[in-house]
C-alpha cells in the first residue's frame, strides 16, 4: 500500500483551492496537513470557504509553515514574483514541491531555483497543467506517432474569454515586474506545449515579436468610469463586457469578495481595466525557429467571447489540427486528402479535466523519485521564450537564444 503524503498548500489565491479541496477530501494517498497565506483575512476567508477542518493547521508566517518536520511536500500558489523565495525555501526545508506556472519572473530566477534544486534531494514539478487535458494528450500521441512524416512548422493560439483577459489587466499580474509580463504568466502554458508538441530535445534559437496594448487604453474607457467597478456609475457598469464580478476568483458577489486581498496597491481588486497602473500587453504574436530548422508562431489575444486554444501542426506528410472549440482533432493526409477524426470527451475537473491528474502525478513522481515530465527545466525553457519574445516586442530585433542559456 502507497503511504499517506502530508502536504501543505502555500499561497491561498484563485488556483489553491482545486488542490487544497482535494487534498482536504477522502484524498486516498495524501492529506492536507497546513495551509498558508501573508495575507490573515485571506487566511480565514479561504479556510471558511473551502470549508476546511478545523485540523487542517493555519499559517501566515511562511517560515514557521516551512518548519513542519511533518510535513513531506507543499504545493506553491502564490504569485510569480514570490515563486523564487517560494521555491528556494521548500529546497531549503527539504519538502518537495509542485509549484505553479510561470516558474518565475525572469529567467536569470528560474536558473538560481533549478541550481538550489540540483543539489537537493526534492522532487520539484512545475505545473504545466495543459499537459495532462486529454485533448492535448491525444494530440501529443499522434504528433509523436510520426503520422504527419517531418514536421515543418507549428502554430498555438490562445485565445481569451473577455472576462478572463480582463483579470489579467487588473490583478497582480499587470505589473510585468510582478507577473514577468502577458506571455510568461498567462502563456506559459503555450510555449511550454509547442516545447513539448516539437520534442523538448529541441531549443529554440531565434525569436520575433510584435505586441501591444490596442484595448485597454485609459483613452478607450466609457467617459465618466470609475477608478475601480465598485464606484463606477451603474449606467456604465451594465454595459462594461469587463466588469469584474469576482467570479473568475472566486463564486461569490457582494462588497468584498475573496479576491481581494489586503494589499491593492499589488492586487487591485476591483481596479478598472482602463487603467494607467499596468504595463502588459493585451495582444501578441511571436515568430520561432527551433534549432532543428522547424518555424512556428503563437498569437494571443484577449477580447473574445469565447475562451479558446489551437495548434496546428504542418508535416511532410500530414496536417494535424486541434481545437478545444471542437474538443477534436483532425488529421488531414496530404497525398490522399482523406482526413481521419478523433473526437475527445473532456474529463471532469478544472482546465479540460486537466487539474484532475495533477496531485497525482505529483505524488508519483514523490513517491518513485524519477524527475517528472513536467520538471524545472520546463519552467525556465518557457520563462526564457517569454523573456526573449518580450526582448524582442520591446527592441524591435530578432533575438537569439543561445544553448547555455536553457541551463
Ligand atoms: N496552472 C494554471 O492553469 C493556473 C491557473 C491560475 C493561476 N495559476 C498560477 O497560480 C499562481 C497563483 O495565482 P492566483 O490567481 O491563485 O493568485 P491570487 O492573487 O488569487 O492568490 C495568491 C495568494 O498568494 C498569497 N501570497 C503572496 N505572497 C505570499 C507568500 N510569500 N507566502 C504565502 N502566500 C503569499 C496572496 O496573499 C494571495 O492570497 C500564479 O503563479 C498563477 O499564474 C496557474
Amino acid at each position: 500500500m502507497s503511504r499517506i503524503f502530508k502536504v501543505g498548500v502555500l499561497g491561498l489565491g484563485a488556483r489553491a483551492e482545486s488542490f487544497s479541496r482535494k487534498l482536504d477530501g477522502n484524498h486516498p494517498r495524501a492529506q492536507l496537513l497546513a495551509v498558508c497565506d501573508v495575507d490573515p483575512d485571506r487566511l480565514v476567508q479561504y479556510c471558511d470557504y473551502c470549508g476546511h477542518k478545523e485540523g487542517v493547521r493555519r499559517f501566515t508566517d511562511p517560515s514557521k509553515f516551512f518548519a513542519q518536520e511533518d510535513m513531506d511536500a507543499v504545493v506553491i500558489t502564490t504569485p510569480e514574483f514570490v515563486h523564487k523565495e517560494s521555491a528556494l525555501a521548500a529546497i531549503a526545508a527539504g519538502k518537495h514541491f509542485y509549484l505553479e506556472k510561470a516558474m518565475a519572473t525572469t529567467s536569470e530566477d528560474c536558473r538560481t531555483i533549478l541550481r538550489a534544486h540540483r543539489k537537493s534531494r526534492v522532487t520539484g514539478y512545475l505545473g504545466f497543467n495543459m499537459r495532462w487535458n486529454p485533448l492535448f494528450r491525444r494530440f501529443k500521441e499522434i504528433v509523436d506517432c510520426g503520422v504527419a512524416g517531418k514536421i515543418v512548422h507549428v502554430a498555438g493560439l490562445e485565445q481569451l474569454h473577455q472576462a478572463h483577459g480582463a483579470a489579467f489587466m487588473r490583478r497582480f499580474h499587470r505589473h510585468s515586474a510582478r507577473s514577468g509580463g502577458l506571455l510568461n504568466t498567462k502563456c506559459a502554458h503555450d510555449l511550454d506545449m509547442l516545447r513539448w508538441l516539437v520534442g523538448v530535445r529541441h531549443r529554440v534559437t531565434k525569436v520575433a515579436s510584435f505586441g501591444g496594448t490596442n484595448v485597454f487604453l485609459p483613452q478607450n474607457g466609457p467617459p465618466g468610469h470609475g477608478t475601480h467597478c465598485s464606484n463606477c456609475p451603474e449606467r456604465i457598469r451594465r454595459s462594461c463586457s469587463y466588469v469584474d464580478r469576482a467570479g473568475f476568483v472566486f463564486p461569490v458577489s457582494g462588497p468584498t469578495p475573496l479576491h481581494k486581498t489586503r494589499d491593492q496597491a499589488i492586487y487591485g481588486g476591483d481596479l478598472c481595466v482602463y487603467n494607467d497602473d499596468k504595463d502588459l500587453v493585451d495582444n501578441q504574436t511571436v515568430i520561432l525557429e527551433w534549432d532543428h530548422g522547424v518555424r512556428g508562431n503563437f498569437n494571443l489575444q484577449l477580447f473574445q467571447n469565447r475562451g479558446r486554444r489551437a495548434y496546428t501542426i504542418w508535416g511532410e506528410q500530414a496536417l494535424l489540427e486541434m481545437d478545444t472549440l471542437w474538443g477534436e482533432i483532425r488529421v488531414t493526409h496530404s497525398t490522399s486528402g482523406e482526413v481521419q477524426t478523433h473526437k475527445i470527451q473532456p474529463a471532469k475537473g478544472g482546465h479540460g479535466g486537466a487539474d484532475a491528474f495533477l496531485i497525482d502525478s505529483f505524488l508519483d513522481a514523490i513517491e518513485s523519485g524519477v524527475a517528472p515530465d513536467s520538471d524545472l527545466s520546463a519552467g525556465l525553457a518557457a520563462t526564457l521564450l517569454a523573456e526573449k519574445a518580450d526582448e524582442s516586442r520591446t527592441t524591435g530585433r530578432v533575438v537569439e537564444i543561445r544553448q547555455d542559456e536553457y541551463l
